[in-house]
């Protein structure tokens, strides 16, 4: 599972949607030159910085170190990243996406060694999902250390940690840590219960209006997974899954020659707090349909094979399921940029990333 190479911002936002078979261009929010910093550009106060250097990702790791936010791709979305040490830092996170103190975040490390600074008694079965599947799409739930306090944890006993595999990502993290941080917390880089962002546009939609003038984005062009990391329960004799995602049950069950259960999805599992869980959640504006047909003027995302009727915004035609979730979240955005207010989906069928598309999908149309 491997990071795409950065690159600039793709046609997914490029605010296009397909009516009847033609493209309508939407109205851009901003020009796109906005979001682009000639080569020569050094980072400035909450740029969006693409075009990086070696040296603009240690800068980043050092302004992150004295308590600022840093927004950075994934594979799987944008995190909004603090100091995982730094209560400070961290309570800004909060602040800036409104979300409730209690929920936790889960901290990126740049290597299986760090592992032990913030877990503890790491079952066997979970040493061996990470070795399987870090740097990757994996959040592991354990017993946590004193070094993840209250403020990363929501209180709670455990802690979630999860080794990235984007490149610009793990670059980050080892600029981070080679200048004596140990992890950065970073929920996605969203508004609290909206969809998050799979590319830097996005985030600066999401949260530029909170962020301070010392907060940075760093731009790696549009994330390759598009949903967040799976997250394992690894506190227990047996793992659980309590948000599915590109490493799928077939995949875990495959390596560790086990059955696993799947915790109902809005179910926290054992009182195991995780706002990604809740029934409402990963939700656009517009409202989200699963059943029926659209009519005129609503927005429709289905698989390539699905014909688009009459009038109807084709927001995404994805080949494979693995595009389905790649585009989804970008998707959703664009029928807001639209200003549409329904969008019907048709969800995909079968398992691996399909059930991580579809438990999405049925906390979004949820919300509705
Ligand atoms: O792909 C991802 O996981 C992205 C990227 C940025 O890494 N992150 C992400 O973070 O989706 P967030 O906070 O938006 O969703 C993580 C979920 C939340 O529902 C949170 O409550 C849960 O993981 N979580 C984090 N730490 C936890 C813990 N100690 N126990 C239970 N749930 C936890
Ligand atoms: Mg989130």
């Amino acid at each position: 599972m491997k990071g795409r190479r950065p690159r600039p911002l793709d046609d997914g936002d490029s605010g296009r949607a397909r009516v009847s078979g033609q493209f309508r261009r939407a109205k851009p929010l901003k020009n796109r030159r906005d979001f682009y910093l000639p080569s020569s550009a050094t980072i400035t106060p909450m740029s969006i910085v693409s075009q990086y250097t070696a040296t603009m990702v240690k800068t980043a790791a050092e302004s992150l170190l004295e308590g600022n936010l840093v927004a950075f791709p994934t594979e799987t979305v944008y995190g909004l990243g603090a100091d995982a040490t730094n209560q400070r830092a961290v309570r800004r996170i909060y602040t800036v996406k409104g979300r409730p103190l209690d929920h936790p975040v889960i901290v990126h490390i740049s290597s299986i060694e760090s592992m032990n600074k913030w877990a503890q008694d790491i079952p066997n079965y979970a040493a061996t999902l990470a070795r399987t599947f870090w740097p990757g799409p994996m959040t592991l739930i354990l017993p946590r250390t004193n070094l993840a306090k209250n403020f990363i944890t929501g209180g709670q006993e455990n802690v979630g940690i999860r080794i990235p595999s984007h490149p610009l990502a793990l670059e980050l993290l080892s600029a981070f840590e080679s200048k004596g941080g140990i992890g950065i917390a970073a929920p996605s880089a969203n508004r609290f219960g909206a969809v998050s962002p799979t590319t830097a546009h996005a985030v600066e939609i999401e949260l530029n209006s909170h962020l301070s003038a010392k907060d940075k984005i760093l731009d790696g062009g549009a994330c390759q997974i598009g949903v967040e990391s799976t997250i394992i329960n690894c506190t227990q004799s047996k793992p659980a899954i309590l948000r599915p995602g590109a490493i799928t049950l077939e995949m875990i069950e495959s390596y560790l020659n086990i059955s696993i259960e799947v915790s109902a999805s809005i179910t926290p599992v054992d009182q195991i707090k995780a706002s990604g869980l809740h029934e409402s959640h990963y939700a656009p504006k517009a409202k989200v349909i699963l059943i029926g047909s659209p009519s005129p003027g609503d927005g429709f995302i289905a698989l390539d094979k699905f014909f688009t009727p009459e009038k109807v915004f084709r927001l995404a035609a994805p080949k494979s399921n693995e595009e389905y979730a790649q585009i989804l979240y970008q998707a959703f955005r664009l029928a807001d940029k639209l200003g549409l207010d329904r969008v019907f989906v048709k969800p995909p069928s079968g398992k691996g990333i399909a059930v991580a598309i579809n438990d999405r999908l049925a906390k979004a149309a949820s919300h509705s």
